[in-house]
């Protein structure tokens, strides 16, 4: 009985200590993540937001959808749910999160794009309140809540020993540009549907809104037009590709690329849908005039000379470019365009025109008689040529304007005339944005020494990759400011000036990134940087704030697997 007695207080004393430690554990690993932070370590930074004592612990939080939610804000806040329930152990928790749908959340950003992303958050020890007015909104507000929990929300496994608690705060954001992009080249080298969808997982954790994907140019054609199927049979498959740099190699790998790399309508179909389940619209390039070379090794009768032609195995601009004068090219885009419109609902379809060397179109018996047909001149500022290729911008842009779609094009579209309505992605300069800004045209800026994202990140060029060119450190990326000119004398925009800059973009060419480790190593940290520059206005953002919330990110990174550079920290990547 002695001995019974004895054992009992034993156990009793065990289970007391076993308690008492996971009490402790859990007050000592909570008080790490509840430590009220003087900003908060969320990329991009949120407009406003105002901490307070107490916390909330989302572990086993039950989620509550109020108001008039549509389809796909129902489809992504219950995965939420279902994810953060699985991840924080699925125990049941004391408190609620509701998310509200509320038509009041409309931000005023310049442009079509971004008007249901404005978002509130308010916490407090039992109850969560998120308001959007709609899908945008609850994905913001969603990754917003994932950065301000413990790094392990980002993974796949319970982890119920993480204390799960996030802080009281109250939390107003709204974006400064409606449109956010990245650009993804996957003409130079392909990248699967997976790969795709892997890369617009990051821009959703990163608030941006626009996936401009360049399916198109003279090293291969990846989209499957039906009229026209042997444009991926031909088009997409080079004999080899170079080795080195293409200013100064003559070296090939003799290893045909581009067997199968391309999508299928059904694969397009099944990316657009993705991304918009995630409030990300896809905006296809269709590269035209030039950077057609995938095209014309297809249909050689395109060009000016009838060919022949090759898929071009070398980066660079070719000075083989469609003929302007043959009706039969205009015939071949607009069947083109008919069977992009349908397979993306986008408003905006990107027609490039950039790099569009005149050299063929000078001698071309059809193109010339074109220009006199249309009874185009030289002038002072630009050749018939120039205003030949604005002809056919011109015309590309009638014809998706009948189908309700706008075209976009790079800023060469500013050498000649614009075409109405025409969106100008603004690459070599900001001051081009700026000009056609001041035209009263919207612009997009991606201005290359700050968002060409295929270039060094570090000044060592020898410690990193063999890249396109220049240097582009993440704090290069992140003092980007759309609004100022190159040009020391430019007027500055006026308000109305400014309002038709429309948003920020990103772009990955990939001549020199062949895979998809390579790829996320040039994009991240880097995406962070443009999120800020993308998302918050001047006054919110703070260096010391991003540098924080990049260390956070790395942890993200860590946890999903991702390849980044590690120039920030201090670190070489070899
Ligand atoms: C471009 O980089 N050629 C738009
Ligand atoms: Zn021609």
């Amino acid at each position: 009985m002695g001995v019974q007695t004895g054992s009992c207080v034993l156990l009793f004393m065990m289970k007391t200590l076993k308690l008492i430690l996971i009490t402790l554990f859990a007050a000592l690993s909570c008080s790490r993540d509840v430590e009220i932070l003087p900003c908060p370590e969320i990329i991009p930074n949120p407009a406003e937001v105002q901490m307070q004592a107490g916390t909330f612990d989302v572990a086993g939080a039950e989620v509550v959808l109020s108001g008039r939610l549509d389809s796909l804000s129902k489809a992504y806040l219950t995965a939420f749910a279902e994810h953060l329930s699985a991840v924080t152990g699925n125990e049941d928790g004391r408190g609620r999160i509701i998310f509200r749908q509320d038509a009041s959340m409309v931000s005023s950003c310049p442009g079509p794009l971004g008007k249901e992303e404005n978002y509130s958050i308010e916490i407090k020890p039992r109850k969560i309140t998120v308001r959007a007015a709609g899908l945008n909104g609850f994905v913001y507000a969603v990754q917003t809540l994932k950065q301000m929990m413990p790094p392990q929300i980002y993974g796949q496994t319970p982890a119920p020993e993480v204390c799960w608690e996030v802080p009281c705060c109250t939390l107003e954001d709204s974006p400064r540009f409606g449109y956010r992009g990245m650009l993804l080249d996957v003409a130079r080298h392909f990248y699967t549907v997976d790969q795709v969808k892997k890369f617009i997982d990051m821009m959703e954790i990163h608030k941006m809104n626009v996936f401009h994907w360049h399916l198109t140019d003279d090293q291969g054609w990846r989209v499957e037009i039906r009229k026209y199927p042997e444009l991926t049979q031909i088009g997409s498959k080079r004999r080899h590709t170079l080795v080195g740099h293409h200013h100064t190699s003559n070296e090939y790998d003799g290893k045909p690329y581009g067997e199968g790399m391309w999508y299928s309508q059904e694969q397009i179909r099944d990316v657009v849908a993705y991304a918009a389940a995630k409030g990300i619209t896809v905006i296809p390039e269709i590269d035209l005039p030039g950077h057609m070379m995938g095209a014309l090794a297809t249909y050689p009768e395109l060009g000016c000379t009838g060919g022949p032609y090759e898929v071009m195995g070398k980066w660079g601009i070719s000075d083989d470019v469609l003929c302007a004068g043959k009706d039969t090219v205009y015939a071949f885009l607009e069947d083109v365009l008919e069977e992009i419109c349908a397979m993306f609902p986008s408003q905006y379809v990107h027609i490039g025109g950039d790099e569009c060397p005149k050299v063929r179109w000078e001698t071309c018996p059809d193109c010339q008689n074109k220009i006199q047909e249309l009874g185009l001149a030289d002038d002072e500022k630009h050749s018939a040529e120039h205003y030949l290729q604005s002809h056919v911008m011109r015309h590309m842009s009638d014809f998706l304007a009948q189908r309700g779609r706008k075209i976009i094009g790079w800023d060469e579209m500013l050498q000649g005339e614009l075409a109405p309505g025409a969106t100008v992605m603004a690459w070599r300069r900001t001051e081009n944005g700026h000009k056609a800004a001041r035209l009263g045209h919207d612009v997009i800026m991606t201005t290359r020494p700050y968002l060409y994202l295929d270039r060094y990140q570090s000044e060592d060029k020898s410690a990193e990759p063999l890249a396109i060119a220049g240097y582009l450190p993440v704090n290069m990326v992140w003092s980007f400011d759309p609004y100022k000119s190159e040009k020391d004398d430019a007027e500055p925009l006026s308000d109305e000036q400014k309002s038709h800059v429309i948003g920020i973009q990103a772009n990955l060419w990939t001549e020199y990134i062949a895979t998809y480790d390579h790829l996320e190593y040039m994009v991240y940290p880097r995406m962070d940087a443009v999120s800020e520059v993308q998302w918050c206005q001047p006054e919110s953002k703070d260096w010391e704030c991003f540098r924080r919330g990049l260390d956070r990110m790395r942890v993200v990174y860590e946890i999903m697997g991702y390849n980044y550079a590690t120039h920030i920290w201090g670190e070489s990547n070899l």
